[in-house]
């Protein structure tokens, strides 16, 4: 099926189709490059003196901010309240262009459609995704408001680069109010298994949606060979049968157009965070908390946001177990536990918070002693130089989600351990362990695999632990954020204006990028041929 190319943006049913409003190009004040992601990196918090702005949560914020800090560029996202009505400002050279969001439209778009929906049935439906149409008529309706804001920021000929699963919808609306623009679109959850994506009622809009992009990204190729799939079905396109690796994108033919597919896995600004984590104070910090933590002979630590994705409440099952079975001794072993408060209005959060302050009450009750608990818990968000002290002072972190992308905090613990202490207790089934071959790799849906991995880490041999925390920085250290967006901007660029049978030779190479990074064009264009379901942690479920 082609894209029909005069069809507009929304209709009054709420799906894409209808009549557009023009969008007007700023070309005076334009951005030559322009993120849209549903947050700003900065966060709108109302005190009782006014405003303030504060780091916005989680790992998308962790991974941009730095690279669009060093150059010229927009954001342009949500402030992270309701009804902020607030200008565009500049922010330590950075220009930060909000979208406001009505109470309402928090409710329907970010908290249902989005974290009720489409969350829950992007990580393997951990808990069950909510349908419902009312939320997806506001999805239509503030993705068309990111695209015509967006549409206003960029420069004529712009890059702009979409992110994430809440702004789906934006690549197909951006084009058809910008022609001239390089749309690049990166979804940093996990692609689901073909299977599951069914399910959803707006399938084929969200996919009608990505393929506005010049090129759609993911962390691993198997989210990529999942977008095919769902092309070829689902659309009925014409795709590339090639496999998806770091050096060979799919393509999807959509009308003249050239839709570039591939892997691009995101990583974390490694350098800087080696550097920081070596400064004397840093250190200095790290020995002081192990102190206050009653020097235990072994601290185990988790950070994450309070998400059921995470598996907080099974490694805490798990380290229950252990002190059960006097595998570890509460006298001499203490667990950390750092939760960021998360989309505290959505039921299945609500209840994962009970359950794990539920749990962690339990272990303290059983185990804790006056002034020394088993499980210390906090939750709020951390100032980044104590969240790196806490990673120097862990001897092993415990990173167990049932289903993630990527997970940065993994990859953060690794560049911080320039001691080449401490270990990495790690889940297959997040996109990390892809890279981090090294880790006690465990499975979160077998509880005696998780066990098995903590006693491993706790009583790992010193050289060995050395050895292989080596290893994982060479990775880390040598597959930083920077890589990651040049490689994927590299590729955008590549990619876009050449509809022809340029196509169907190999581009040449990006001489600035270390060999093995390149995303050369495919070779030819070829019916794709669907791959039997197999199942298997880290690949995205594509090469299920
Ligand atoms: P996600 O994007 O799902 O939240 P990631 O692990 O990829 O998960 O990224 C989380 C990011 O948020 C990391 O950079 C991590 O250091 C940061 N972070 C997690 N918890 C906290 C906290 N309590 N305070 C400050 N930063 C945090
Ligand atoms: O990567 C998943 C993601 O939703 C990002 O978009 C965001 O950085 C993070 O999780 C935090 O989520 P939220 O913006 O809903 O607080």
């Amino acid at each position: 099926m082609a894209e029909s190319e005069g069809s507009a943006i929304v209709g009054g049913s709420g799906r894409p189709g209808g009549s557009a409003q023009p969008a007007v190009p700023d070309g005076a004040a334009g951005s030559d490059f322009v993120v849209v992601a549903n947050r700003l990196p900065v966060d709108m918090q109302k005190t009782a003196d006014g405003i303030e702005w504060r780091r916005s949560p989680g790992g998308l914020v962790t991974a941009l901010e730095p690279i669009l800090r060093s150059g010229q560029g927009a954001w342009v996202g949500w402030p992270g309240v309701a009804d902020a009505d607030v200008e565009p400002f500049e922010d330590d050279g950075l220009r930060l262009v909000p979208v406001p969001l009505s109470a309402e439209e928090v409710e329907n778009y970010y908290e249902g459609f989005s974290n009720a929906t489409l969350w829950p049935l992007y990580h393997d439906v951990i808990v069950r995704p909510i349908y419902h149409r009312h939320w997806w008529n506001a999805y239509v309706e503030v993705n068309r408001r990111f695209a015509e804001k967006a549409a206003q920021v960029a420069a004529p000929g712009a890059t702009v680069w979409i992110q994430d699963y809440q702004l789906q919808l934006v690549p197909k609306m951006l084009r058809k109010l910008r022609k001239d623009l390089t749309i690049g679109f990166f979804l940093h959850i996990p692609l689901p298994p073909v299977e599951l994506f069914m399910q959803l009622p707006w399938r084929s809009e969200i996919v009608e949606g990505l393929l506005g992009a010049d090129l759609v990204g993911f962390h691993l190729p198997g989210g990529a060979q999942n977008f095919l799939i769902l092309a070829k079905r689902l659309g009925g396109y014409t795709v590339s049968k090639s496999a998806i690796t770091r050096s060979k994108p799919g393509i999807v033919q959509v009308g003249f157009r050239f839709v570039h597919v591939g892997a691009f896995p995101i990583s974390i600004d490694s350098g800087s965070m080696d550097e920081v984590s070596r400064s004397r104070s840093i250190r200095e910090r790290a020995k002081q908390i192990r102190k206050e933590l009653g020097n235990p002979r072994k601290i185990l630590l988790g950070i994450d946001r309070l998400d059921y994705t995470k598996g907080i409440d099974v490694r805490l099952a798990a380290f229950q177990e252990l002190l059960e079975e006097g595998e570890l001794d509460p006298a001499d072993t203490v667990m950390l536990q750092v939760a960021t408060p998360s989309r505290e209005r959505v039921e299945s959060y609500r209840v994962l918070r009970g359950e794990i302050e539920g749990r962690i009450g339990r272990i303290n009750g059983d185990f804790g002693e006056i002034g020394r608990p088993a499980v210390h818990y906090i939750h709020r968000p951390i100032p980044r130089d104590e969240l790196i002290a806490f990673f120097l002072a862990a001897d092993v972190m415990v990173v167990t989600p049932l289903r993630d992308g990527m997970n940065l905090v993994a990859k953060e613990y690794v560049a911080c351990r320039s001691d080449l202490g401490g270990a990495l207790v790690l889940s297959e089934f997040t996109g990390a362990a892809a890279e981090l071959r090294q880790a006690y790799l465990c499975n979160p849906h077998d509880l005696n695999s998780v066990k098995d991995a903590l006693v491993r880490a706790v009583r790992q041999d010193r050289e060995f632990g050395r050895r292989t925390m080596r290893a994982m920085r060479r990775q880390v250290l040598t597959h930083d954020v920077d890589l990651w967006a040049r490689s994927f901007l590299s590729a955008l660029a590549r990619s876009r204006g050449q509809g022809t049978e340029a196509h169907l030779t190999a581009q040449p190479a990006d001489p600035s990028l270390p060999a093995g990074i390149e995303h050369a064009a495919v070779t030819e264009l070829v019916e794709y041929v669907d791959e039997p379901a197999t199942v298997g942690p880290g690949s995205e479920a594509g090469e299920r």
